[in-house]
């Protein structure tokens, strides 16, 4: 830990001089499910990663929009822990230092002082049309037919969630802006993430091979350990503060 105290001190002399990813761990100590816990109550049965396909909602789209509205509704009453608002102060005391990409659809690191964040896999609060609307002035999700899910007057078409799926692209502007920030940074920190879905994963090989030293936040094991030059085994809401606000780190 102190080790990783005196790495943080020395990133905050330069800017873009710390990197932090993170995953849905970050959010679990305020309530959010991470996406690989088994899923609960009336989702026990199916699959997370069939849910979040373009294929599970074409398949079933009431069952999709159903369980995003659930997630929406969980995150709406989840408040940022300690972590996101350390986090935010360490933001606030250092300015152009940080750079906070996340994983996380949520918009927690964004109440707890980060407005900044790259939102590597969209935002759950979006909606989107499932097809490519053809129409001329562009159909508006806004005025869609309320449903389960809301669909077009117009066209017909459905409403999606704006989040990446599996097998989708990630927004190529926050791709980039998060490899140069990994490119960039002197350290970075991953937290809560199990490192299985690409290509954010592969941020802490990028910063280490680019000279980072790179420091896995998590209380267990991930699949990017390798990576790592240290792991700090403990929870995103205990280990953050205790870094983030150490002395010379805090000031
Ligand atoms: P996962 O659910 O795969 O992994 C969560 C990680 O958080 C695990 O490594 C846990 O050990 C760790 N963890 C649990 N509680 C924690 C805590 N309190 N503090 C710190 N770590 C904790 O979530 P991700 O790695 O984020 O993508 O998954 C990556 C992507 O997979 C998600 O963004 C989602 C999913 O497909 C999309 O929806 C596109």
């Amino acid at each position: 830990m102190h080790e990783v105290v005196a790495l943080l001190r020395a990133a905050t002399q330069h800017p873009g001089g710390l990197a932090v990813l993170t995953g849905a761990g970050m959010s679990a100590e305020s309530g959010i499910a991470t996406f690989r816990d088994a899923l609960t109550g009336l989702w026990a049965r199916f699959d997370p990663a069939q849910l979040a396909s373009e294929e599970g909602y074409r398949e079933d789209p009431q069952r999709g929009w159903d369980w995003y509205a659930e997630r929406r509704e969980n995150v709406r009453r989840a408040a940022p822990n300690a972590g996101h608002l350390a986090l935010g102060a360490f933001h606030r005391r250092h300015p152009g230092v940080l750079t906070l990409v996340t994983q996380n659809v949520d918009d927690l690191h964004q109440r707890g002082g980060v407005a900044d964040t790259i939102r590597l896999h969209g935002d759950i609060f979006v909606d989107r049309w499932l097809e490519r609307c053809r129409e001329r002035p562009a159909c508006d999700t806004a005025a869609a037919t309320p449903g389960r899910p809301p669909s077009c007057a117009r066209c017909g078409n459905l409403v999606r969630p704006g989040v990446v799926w599996f097998g989708e692209n990630l927004p190529a502007a926050s791709l980039e802006a998060a490899g140069d920030a990994a490119r960039r940074c002197r350290l970075m920190l991953v937290v809560g993430t199990s490192g299985a879905v690409w290509p954010a994963a592969g941020l802490a090989g990028q910063a280490r091979r680019h000279g980072a030293t790179v420091v896995i936040v998590n209380p267990h094991p991930s699949e990017i350990d390798a990576e790592a030059h240290h792991v700090l085994r403990g929870t995103a809401a205990e280990v953050l503060p205790v870094l983030l606000d150490a002395p010379g780190v805090s000031s």
